[in-house]
């Protein structure tokens, strides 16, 4: 192998470490000439049954974009970005859309190894938090959202523990509607053997979840409404996650692909900047999507006046101190993230 094909499978295996929702892992990088690569999104590792779903693919799109360039800060090297966003309705209709070209300058500075080992440790953390987040820390991180115009908020903890309750009330409700349902199914590893064969979806383990009772939820989904035994898998869902953790929601202009695209770098800085003190975080994603629970979080978060075009609830997490979460697996770079 020539140096320079070693340097981009090496950036290679680095980046496949991104996080994707359901880790679904949908991007692929071809690498056409010595120090360019396009960047790709198939869709069929996107969302798709939530209409919201679509505008939220190209945050991950940025989350991805964000993350490539950090793994070429690490290993000494520098990655410019040109976007050239697909649209929402491409994103429908097509398998494999272009969203990126990249041009990397390899070796222009010294490897940072603390930011290698910050993006190698950086997980989804869904157990218990036995403490928030720092204030230092915090405000690190509004600033990074100022920076691109955005507006993080970290929740008083009266609110924190009702937007946990949310959260959970829309992951079960989600669950009597069919097309999230089928997707989250999909995406759902209920075995060690699933996990170690797909190397992609969320794995009981990650989830916090028993894999038996994890099935038995999705194919008996109306038991969670049921007198009684919701109440019990209520409980049991909500007991990672009464806890010490803070929860923040940003704010920001929500209403084109390349504004959708400028969340996902914002978020993929913040995710760094919090995993590099050695915290965690767990996005709320179903707040988001789930039409009840966004209309009760703006309620709870007291905004009045939601607008898209200015400041829209696009990202809510909760975050802080855990013990190590169980690993979520990857697929080979050769067999997926890198194309020919
Ligand atoms: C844009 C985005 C949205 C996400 N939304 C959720 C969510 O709603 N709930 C959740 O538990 N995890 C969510 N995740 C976390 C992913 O499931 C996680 O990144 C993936 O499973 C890989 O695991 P890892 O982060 O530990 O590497 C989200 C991740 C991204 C990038």
């Amino acid at each position: 192998m020539d140096a320079t094909q070693q340097n981009f499978t090496e950036l290679l295996e680095l980046a496949n470490h991104y996080p994707s929702p359901h880790n679904g892992q949908p991007i692929r990088a071809k690498r056409t000439g010595e120090s360019t690569l396009e960047l790709y999104f198939e869709t069929s590792r996107g969302l798709q049954a939530a209409e919201v779903s679509f505008l939220f693919s190209f945050v991950t799109m940025g989350v991805f974009a964000a993350h490539l360039a950090l793994c070429a800060q690490a290993l000494g090297h520098h990655c410019e970005m040109q976007p050239t966003l697909p649209t929402v309705e491409d994103l429908k209709h097509k398998p494999l859309l272009k969203f990126a070209s990249s041009t990397v300058s390899f070796n222009v500075a010294q490897p940072n190894m603390k930011l290698r080992e910050t993006l190698l440790s950086r997980q989804t953390s869904r157990k218990k938090y036995f403490e928030g987040i720092s204030e230092a820390l915090s405000n690190a991180t509004i600033a990074i959202a100022a920076k691109h115009k955005q507006q993080l908020v970290k929740m008083g903890s009266g609110a924190t523990k009702h937007a946990i309750w949310l959260n959970q009330r829309a992951v079960f409700d989600d669950m009597f509607d069919e097309a999230v349902r089928h997707e989250l199914d999909h995406w759902l590893r209920y075995s060690n053997a699933e996990k170690e064969q797909k190397h992609d979806g969320l794995s009981y383990d990650c989830m916090e979840l028993n894999g038996h009772l994890m099935k038995f939820m999705v194919r008996h989904y109306k038991l969670l409404r049921a007198p009684g035994i919701g109440q019990i898998l209520r409980e049991y869902y909500l007991r990672t996650m009464s806890d010490n953790s803070d929860v923040f929601y940003m704010l920001a202009p929500f209403s084109t692909e390349q504004q959708a695209y400028e969340v996902g770098i914002a978020v993929m800085q913040i995710w760094q900047a919090i995993a590099t003190e050695g915290y965690y975080l767990h996005p709320f994603g179903t707040i988001m999507s789930n039409d009840d629970a966004h209309r009760d979080f703006l309620k709870l978060a007291h905004i009045d006046h939601e607008d898209k075009t200015k400041n829209f609830m696009v990202f809510i997490y909760r975050a802080g101190k855990s013990i190590k979460p169980n690993a979520s697996l990857r697929i080979p770079v050769k067999e997926h993230l890198e194309m020919n």
